[in-house]
């Protein structure tokens, strides 16, 4: 992992990067990483602010020999790593709040966005894009998001140099990554279990349909969040944005 390295000054996108490249048949652990975007994806279509040299733009390239219900599992994986590495480098006691934010302080310090191309039941390869917020100070953020991002530096007050921080995440996520396809998912549950924001809180998620209340308990193997209802039962929602009650 890592050992093709594809590096830009300036990129649209990283991801993009990465989807032309794995469709030209580019391989396993090809990592393309940039200063800045100009056009960064964050999830559901939403503009994802990338400014120059202020943190970890990239995305890499994987192609496991899993079955596409199992990738949300790398989903996860990532997340952990990159908990890990703040916590490895910094003072900061990063959190994940599901599926898959960073936060710091209870604000997002970076995302994953994981996108797959199968056929019938065969990945072609899963693009993980990462996005870490790392030497913003707090006035650099657009005023849209002010409220909810924060980078390491504005919650430890350090600057991190980016370079040696993007080293860290590849020896981790390839540790990770090793270990998960050995021994499967249960340790990357239990890590992301320990990092979860909020564990045991009453949250209320909004999915397509519905408004459930309950309590949230973890995750289940398929990267689906689990929840325990006032009627006693275990449920899973796969998509949908939760809000936590205060207090
Ligand atoms: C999110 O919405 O939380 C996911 C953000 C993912 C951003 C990263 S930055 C590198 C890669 N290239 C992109 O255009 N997006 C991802």
């Amino acid at each position: 992992l890592g050992r093709n390295i594809i590096h830009r000054a300036t990129a649209d996108s990283t991801q993009r990067i990465a989807h032309q490249a794995a469709r030209n048949n580019a391989a396993h652990g090809t990592v393309i990483v940039a200063d800045e975007q100009t056009a960064g994806k964050g999830r559901m279509g939403r503009q994802w602010n990338s400014a120059k040299h202020k943190g970890i733009w990239m995305s890499i390239i994987l192609r496991p020999a899993i079955t596409p219900a199992a990738a949300p599992q790398l989903t996860l994986l990532t997340a952990t790593v990159l908990a890990d590495v703040i916590s490895e480098v910094t003072i900061a006691k990063p959190t994940i709040k599901w599926p898959n934010d960073l936060l710091i302080n209870h604000k997002k310090t970076a995302g994953i966005l994981t996108e797959m191309q199968a056929e019938q039941d065969r990945i072609q390869y899963i693009i993980v894009g990462i996005g870490m917020n790392v030497n913003h100070t707090a006035d650099e953020f657009p005023v849209s998001v002010k409220n909810k991002a924060t980078s390491v530096k504005s919650e430890t007050a350090n600057e991190q140099p980016i370079v040696p921080l993007i080293q860290q995440l590849l020896h981790d996520f390839e540790q990770a990554y090793d270990d998960f396809i050995e021994h499967g998912f249960s340790n990357i549950k239990n890590k992301w279990e320990s990092y979860a924001y909020r564990i045991g809180d009453t949250i209320r998620i909004q999915t397509n349909h519905t408004e459930i209340e309950a309590v949230f308990t973890g995750v289940a193997e398929d990267g689906a969040l689990l929840i325990h209802t006032d009627n006693g039962e275990t449920q899973k929602v796969y998509s949908g944005e939760i809000e936590w009650f205060h207090g």
